[in-house]
């Protein structure tokens, strides 16, 4: 898929996650195969500002290209000149979040309640075209306020008259919760309706997922979000699917480990020794999702008070899971109950009954 300068081939585009998407995760998914990473969301205000926090999360550094940065807000000239400033670390992607369903982003007519006023978004679209100069400007949006006023065609047209180069549609409602399936018919009616490239997103969760959205759809590329988290080999190995037509298959867990080491190792150079444990524990248990023994690295997982010390238990679980000490078959279960929820912690009653 090519758009302006930025050209990805095949791949895939590794969604903006809040709190996720740090320059360490997104270094691992490139060097795995994303075809394009995304900074974590901020808000546009906090650019104009120079705001400390918001320019430590949208600064990259030029080996993580290419890649794109998403702006939050609503007011067309603050996007604008945020847009304008981004341009100047020549990004590969300027991108407008309309996709965000909190309460305390929607209650200032920001994020997903952008969708309900495409007169709005239009006006934004144009001025962060005009600020952003040659770096091409995206939207990312979700299908409309509830299922019984879905206008995703509305609003990417909106997006399209006004020189946006591209679109990513996250096929939610806002109300919708994780839990409820993507609706991708609306992803292949989008792009019956648009000239301008489609990107569709949600559930997908493996690279079979992505490939039949692709063909369901007929749209340009796929973003991989829950399904990218503690599972980068995703992007690999639809690398290979599409290039070969063959999947290697889940990674074993002495791959799994040297992967997570390696972003441990990332997360320490980036956050210092404190603030890495406790992403590194969170992205561990994402990791080790899939695997067998799950339940004892979350019964051992919080206690574990330095890097050091996340590093030797972690070797000793992938040692038992490559020695078969585990019984086999509870995990399923537990990947099944991540897949619904965003933040993936098991309810302790759901952890004992897997024993
Ligand atoms: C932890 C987390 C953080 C997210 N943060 C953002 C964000 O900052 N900006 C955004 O547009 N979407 C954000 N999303 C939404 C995802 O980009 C994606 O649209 C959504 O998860 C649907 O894809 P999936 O079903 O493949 O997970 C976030 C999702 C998760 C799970």
């Amino acid at each position: 898929m090519k758009v302006g300068n930025l050209d990805i081939g095949k791949k895939l585009f590794l969604a903006p996650m809040a709190e996720v998407t740090d320059s360490s995760f997104r270094r691992i998914c490139k060097e795995l195969g994303a075809g394009i990473t995304f900074t974590q969301m901020v808000s546009a205000q906090g650019v104009i500002r120079n705001d400390f926090e918001t320019l430590r999360h949208l600064s990259f550094s030029r080996s993580e290209k290419p890649i794109g940065v998403q702006i939050l807000g609503n007011d067309p000239d603050i996007l604008g000149d945020a847009a304008k400033e981004i341009a100047k670390l020549n990004p590969d992607l300027i991108d407008l979040n309309s996709g965000c369903p909190v309460d305390k982003v929607c209650s200032h007519n920001m994020g997903a309640a952008l969708v309900d006023d495409p007169k709005r978004i239009g006006k934004i679209i144009r001025k962060m075209v005009d600020g952003a100069g040659s770096v091409p400007v995206s939207a990312k949006l979700r299908l409309g306020k509830d299922r019984s006023k879905i206008n995703i065609v509305e609003t990417v047209k909106a997006v399209e008259d006004n020189g946006g180069s591209l679109v990513f549609v996250h096929a939610r409602a806002r109300t919708d919760k994780y839990d409820t399936s993507a609706d991708w018919d609306w992803i292949k009616k989008v792009k019956e309706n648009t000239n301008i490239p489609v990107v569709g997103n949600g559930s997908m969760f493996a690279p079979q997922d992505v490939k039949n959205m692709i063909e369901q759809t007929g749209c340009d590329s796929a973003m991989i979000a829950r399904g990218a988290l503690g599972n980068p080999f995703i992007f690999s190995r639809y690398n290979s699917l599409a290039e070969t037509g063959s999947d290697p298959g889940e990674p074993d867990a002495a791959m799994v480990l040297n992967t997570i080491f390696k972003q441990i190792d990332l997360l320490q150079k980036e956050f210092g020794e404190l603030v890495a444990l406790d992403k590194a524990k969170k992205h561990s248990i994402w990791y080790f999702r899939h695997c067998s023994g799950i339940n004892f690295l979350l019964e051992k997982i919080f206690s574990v008070r330095s890097l050091n010390a996340l590093r030797s238990l972690l070797s000793e679980h992938a040692e038992k899971i490559l020695n078969g000490t585990y019984n086999s078959g509870a995990h399923e279960e537990i990947y099944k109950k991540f897949q619904k929820k965003v933040l993936f912690w098991l309810a302790e009653e759901d952890a004992q009954a897997l024993g």
